[in-house]
């Protein structure tokens, strides 16, 4: 037992990864640059807004709270998971979207989102969704390299590249879509290595475009999506049991491999968000956090309604501060700020 305790201590001097869960501040020792986001509606603030996709949130009710009631694409009632990550870091309020025309150099300096609402690791979940691949979103990331090399030249950038920490986010709807999809062939086990090598896979390719602290989302408890539970969850709307152990087995392979490739990937710091238990203790102890509803969305009847199906015509709850999920699928405002700051702290201390 000592023995292993002091082994996993060496690992976390040694390796450049720590999955230490220690308290820190939450100010980052060294000033942050840029904040660069990859995945899946989680982290996308309008991308899609830009490509033919069914999988858009432009439209009210989303951004029924952002900036006093402006739909933006981000798939929240005002700001996600990225915005609070670029504000947690002390960068910037916001996170804009990367396909956005009316960007300015400014905001590229200081970090944008590459995400597309529906992306997965697996190409198949993209290909359903119409949404960006996320090898796509590392060519997209080429050319913001090019346009920030265009404005401050190469040796900025190399700075910039330095100091910025990517954030990725990007197993959720590869869980929901594709596994179903391809149970048929493979068993969930088998889906879920694949699935880890695809994101081991990923992060190499954006380590090789220079990022250097990189902080990786493990799955959610998807059985647990007021959508999964309406499909799965049978008349109770029970947490889909299969589908979460799906998501921890993939959580327990990927925690396990990615200090792995950390170790080689020099002068690399890589980092597991836990995406999992932060919510589904929020999810068994809502009165702990100030939430009433945590099993259904506030749009609509909250048990569907997602994207296009929560739209203008659907009367939304009272109090979204009072509910932990926006739609069928995302957090509110509120439930992605009480996510990030629980995370903030033992990822500043691993990445830094
Ligand atoms: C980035 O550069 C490309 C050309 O490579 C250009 O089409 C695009 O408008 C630029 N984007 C921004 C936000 O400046
Ligand atoms: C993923 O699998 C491929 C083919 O089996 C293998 O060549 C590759 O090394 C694996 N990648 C990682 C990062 O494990
Ligand atoms: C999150 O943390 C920030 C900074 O400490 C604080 O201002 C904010 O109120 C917190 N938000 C929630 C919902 O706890």
């Amino acid at each position: 037992m000592i023995l292993l305790v002091v082994n996993v201590i060496l690992f976390c001097l040694y390796a450049s990864i720590c999955l230490c869960s220690s308290q820190g501040t939450i100010n980052p020792p060294e000033k942050v640059s840029a904040v660069l986001a990859f995945g899946d509606s989680f982290l996308d603030p309008g991308n899609n807004d830009y490509i033919t996709t069914p999988l858009k949130a432009n439209f009210l009710p989303y951004g029924k709270d952002f900036m006093g009631g402006k739909p933006t694409g981000r798939f929240s009632n005002g700001k996600n998971i990225g915005d609070f990550f670029a504000e947690g870091l002390g960068v910037k309020e916001y996170l804009p979207a990367f396909l956005d025309p009316s960007l300015q150099e400014n905001d590229l300096l200081t970090g944008v989102s590459f995400a597309s609402g529906g992306s997965g690791y697996d190409p198949l979940t993209s290909t359903v969704s119409a949404a960006i691949p996320i090898l796509d979103q590392l060519n997209l990331f080429k050319q913001y390299i090019g346009n920030l090399t265009r404005i401050v030249g190469e040796e900025a950038v190399t700075n910039i590249m330095k100091n910025s920490v990517s954030v990725v986010c990007s197993s959720t709807n590869d869980l929901v879509i594709s596994l179903p999809a391809r149970s048929v062939l493979i068993d969930v086990p088998t889906y879920d290595r694949m699935l880890v090598n695809l994101t081991l896979n990923f992060i190499q390719e954006l380590y090789k475009l220079g990022a250097r602290k990189i902080v990786v989302f493990s799955a959610p408890p998807t059985g647990c999506l007021p959508i999964e539970r309406t499909l799965n969850g049978g008349i109770l709307r029970m947490c889909d049991q299969k589908e979460n152990e799906a998501a921890q087995l993939y959580n327990n392979m990927v925690k396990e491999q990615l200090p792995v490739l950390a170790s080689s990937l020099p002068k690399s710091r890589i980092a597991l968000v836990d995406f999992y238990n932060p919510l589904i203790n929020i999810i068994n102890n809502p009165q702990q956090y100030g939430f009433q509803v945590v099993n259904r969305g506030c749009c609509g009847t909250g048990l569907v309604e997602v994207s296009f199906l929560c739209n203008r015509l659907s009367p939304t709850c009272p109090d979204d501060t009072k509910y932990f999920f926006w739609d069928s699928f995302h957090l509110t405002e509120i439930g992605c700020n009480i996510f990030v700051n629980q995370t903030l702290p033992s990822l500043v201390n691993s990445l830094f």
